[in-house]
């Protein structure tokens, strides 16, 4: 059996063709591996015209008891998770599988004691701390939907998060120091749910009790009921497909959807691509540099390396502090193994040049990771020859919060890795491009739009509360098929090369954003009457944002409309949303049905002015000559 364990290259083969071939015995193969508490009878069910999907029905399980409990025998002390702190004078801490346990459970009865019930969703907003690990294990000890959200987003993101998936419980920290900046969590906590009806209880970390403000019968200190909690927690029972998890993404219209990801599937394809694409062996150092407030985080800092009894890294600050040469100081002190991170990152330090990193011993490398958005080959390079001394092999996953899991990536060392293409399917996973009608192309050497036509187990179930969307932005524009956004080639030699969004959804840093969703956000401005986001080639961020935007009132100062529409930004997504250029113009190329051409908008963001393409069907051509030349 090749499922979960490819060693070598004629594994891979072997297990492909399986999962081609009888792709229910490959699952069933690798999801026996885990620990069940009833089996599965049903291990497929689906469609993807409603879409309806159902991986191993019948099956109890609960994920914690197959991150913990499982490992408890055998590995009691083998460290779980390893947490370094923003400030580097700071103390490390470390868990063991036993320690992170007890931590937990103990959790998992507080939130019991705060009246957390089973299918309950549990809004949590806290730093890199090691707290956040247990919060998430704890939801998912107890059954709780889990539903992270990332601490860069503003109390308006809070609240229509908390709204739409009408979280009763909050789980937040009193501040969180990133780099040199200290945030006041809990206060954009408590805006937030002033926008909110369903929250009922607040649990609230706390370094120093006397400096929180704690709402009455709301609001409880963390450390004032685990003082009495027991540390152990018997593990609810799950249906495979009960929600693990919502997580909220952006797409190209409206307000960011919940992705949902479920106990069981999630958990087999969590586990399975962890322990294949990295090729992970005991007893190495992981270290995924993502944020739990992503997936990447999710699936790769919490639960792929728990399910396989490893040790996880996670690191609650920034690679530039207290200075750019963090992320290499923390991989030889800990003598990380494998080294998981974004090309937005690597490009950064590329700019610090290679002085500050030959102090380091990074030798304890064997493997490399890059995540988010396509790496281009300068930086895979450079990432290669000086992180990994050129001798670790470098696998660049293509993935979505939607797909639970990684997809197309080179299996370390095993099947092809070239600078900047993503490579070839796992095994499980049948990827096809699709031509604008929707026919696949065939054969290599093609370029079209990247679909999947087959479920796999990680594959989301639905968008929360409204099933509709979530047919309609997956499993709509080509029947029969889940539609990822993205562009990709197949090389002569199959390999896929990611090119990017298709759709109206700009990468920065790894991040995803609607363009939609940013213009809603700048419109909100009284002084702004319209405005058109697009996204541009930047150096370090993958993209750029770059916004259009025409004043209500033909006197207004330019200046304090770009600051109003930075500060609209700022309000109702969050930091992390931050417009790189703001051009304050006249009027918009728009077609005669009013719709905004934004393919014109992207060229003149690129730079690319004298290549327009067709301006015929402009209501008003003259328009563009003006944005062009910057006049208002
Ligand atoms: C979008 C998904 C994967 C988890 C983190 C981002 C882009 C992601 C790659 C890659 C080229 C990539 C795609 C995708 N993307 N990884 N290795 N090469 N593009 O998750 O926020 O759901 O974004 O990120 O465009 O659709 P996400």
């Amino acid at each position: 059996m090749a499922g979960i364990h490819i060693r070598n290259i004629e594994d891979y083969n072997e297990a492909y063709a399986l999962s081609i071939n009888n792709p229910e015995k490959f699952w069933e193969d690798i999801a026996s591996e885990f620990q069940w508490k009833k089996p599965w009878t049903k291990t497929l069910e689906w469609n993807f015209i409603e879409p309806k999907i159902k991986w191993f029905e019948g099956g109890v399980l609960n994920i914690t008891e197959n991150c913990l409990d499982r490992h408890l025998e055998s590995a009691a002390d083998k460290l779980a998770l390893i947490w370094e702190p923003n400030e580097i004078e700071g103390s490390t801490l470390k868990y063991t599988y036993s320690g992170l346990h007890k931590e937990v459970c103990r959790m998992a009865n507080v939130l019991k004691e705060l009246g957390v019930k089973k299918g309950d969703r549990i809004c949590i907003y806290m730093p890199m701390v090691p707290e956040l690990t247990f919060a998430l294990l704890a939801c998912a000890r107890i059954g709780a939907i889990h539903c992270v959200i990332f601490a860069g987003f503003s109390a308006d993101s809070i609240a229509g998060r908390i709204n739409d998936c009408g979280c009763s419980v909050v789980i937040t920290s009193e501040s969180m120091s990133r780099g040199n900046k200290k945030i006041a969590l809990k206060t954009i906590i408590d805006e937030a749910i002033d926008q909110c009806q369903t929250v009922e209880k607040v649990l609230v970390f706390a370094d120093t009790k006397s400096t929180v403000q704690l709402k009455k019968n709301r609001d409880y200190l963390y450390i004032d009921l685990a003082s009495n909690a027991s540390d152990v927690c018997p593990a609810e029972p799950m249906d495979a497909e009960d929600p693990l998890f919502i997580l909220y993404t952006s797409g190209s219209t409206g307000k960011p959807k919940g992705v949902v990801h479920t106990c069981g599937g999630y958990m087999v394809y969590a586990g399975y691509t962890f322990a294949n694409v990295f090729q992970y062996k005991h007893p190495e150092i992981f270290w995924c540099t993502a944020d739990i407030g992503w997936v990447t985080g999710h699936t790769y800092s919490l639960y792929g390396p728990l399910l396989n009894g490893a040790t996880t890294l996670i690191f609650e600050g920034i690679p530039t502090y207290p200075a750019p040469d963090r992320f290499w100081k923390i991989i030889e002190k800990h003598k990380v193994n494998i080294f998981y991170t974004a090309p937005t990152a690597i490009r950064s330090l590329m700019c610090e040049g290679t002085e500050i990193i030959e102090p380091y011993d990074l030798s304890s490398l064997k493997v490399l990771g890059s995540v988010g958005e396509p790496i281009n080959e300068e930086a895979w390079h450079w990432y290669n020859e000086n992180i990994g001394n050129s001798d670790c092999p470098l696998t660049d996953t293509w993935w979505q919060t939607e797909t639970g899991g990684i997809m197309i990536a080179s299996i370390a060392g095993i099947t092809p890795s070239v600078p900047a293409h993503a490579g070839l399917p796992l095994p499980g996973i049948q990827p096809v491009l699709l031509d604008a009608d929707g026919k696949e192309l065939e054969g290599n050497d093609v370029e079209g739009y990247l679909a999947i036509k087959f479920p796999w187990p990680g594959i989301l179930r639905t968008t929360w509360g409204d099933h509709e969307r979530c047919r309609l932005n997956y499993f709509d524009t080509f029947k029969g098929y889940y539609f990822s956004g993205d562009g990709a080639k197949r090389t002569a030699e199959g390999l896929y090369r990611i090119i990017g969004r298709v759709d109206d959804v700009i990468n920065v840093s790894g991040h995803r954003f609607g363009t939609a969703e940013i213009e809603n956000a700048i419109n909100e401005s009284a002084h702004i009457i319209e405005s058109a986001v697009v996204g541009y080639p930047h150096d370090i961020k993958g993209q750029g944002i770059y916004a259009f935007v025409i004043a209500s009132s033909k006197d207004s100062d330019p200046e304090l409309l770009k600051k109003e529409a930075e500060e609209m930004v700022m309000k109702y997504i969050g930091k992390i949303a931050r417009l790189d250029k703001i051009q304050v113009v006249s009027g918009l190329p728009k077609t005669r049905s009013g719709k905004i051409m934004r393919r014109i908008l992207r060229k003149i963001a690129e730079g690319e002015i004298n290549n327009l393409g067709d301006t015929s069907t402009l209501l008003d051509p003259g328009v563009v000559d003006l944005i062009i030349k910057g006049v208002v």
